[in-house]
């Protein structure tokens, strides 16, 4: 039973990584989307919010989970008894710091192995970066984000006047 990770912040998920999630459930019987609980840095949304973000947005994938840690991924990995890291990689502006984290992780876990995936063309732009950004001003995030994720981020970002807020509840990074 070969289980994998695809770790990351999602804040917020996006399309691009709807679609590599999706392909990475192929890769092997069990996928773990780990969603990173970093307390040194307030994320824009709540750990609960960007679970439930990512948990909408999934098709029905029955060896797909949404499980938060803290600390290593690598040792999240052995706890988990995964043997695979999935990741995706949107252009060569990524490459350097994908290998410089997959050396380290399988550094620090033994036959810790990790597969980058290239993310599709049309996909390959979208960052969560860049959806805040298209979202304090209130521009359209249809083709940014899952369809069940648009109003949660836009009210996040958008005061509806043409103004950005800096985020909407007690818990986001100024
Ligand atoms: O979506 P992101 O922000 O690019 O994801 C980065 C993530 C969560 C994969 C990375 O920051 C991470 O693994 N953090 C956990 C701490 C850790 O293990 N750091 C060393 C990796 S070499």
């Amino acid at each position: 039973m070969r289980t994998a990770i695809f770790p990351g912040s999602f804040d917020p998920v996006t399309l691009g990584h709807v679609d590599l999630i999706c392909r990475a459930a192929c890769l092997a019987d069990r996928l773990i989307v780990g969603l990173l609980v970093n307390p040194d840095k307030q994320g824009y949304f709540s750990l609960e919010e960007r679970q439930a973000m990512i948990a909408r947005a999934l098709p029905n994938l029955s060896n797909v989970s949404v499980l938060p840690f803290e600390g290593l991924l690598a040792d999240f990995a052995r706890a988990q008894g995964a043997s695979l890291l999935v990741r995706g990689v949107r252009g060569a502006q990524d490459l350097q710091y994908e290998m410089d984290m997959a050396w380290a992780n399988a550094r620090l876990c033994d036959g810790l192995e990790t597969i980058l995936l290239p993310a599709r063309p049309q996909l390959a732009s979208i960052s969560s970066s860049l959806v805040r950004q298209i979202a304090r001003f209130g521009g359209d995030l249809s083709a940014f984000v899952p369809a069940s994720a648009v109003d949660e981020i836009t009210r996040r970002f958008y005061n509806g006047d043409n103004t950005a807020t800096t985020g909407g509840s007690s818990h986001v990074k100024k």
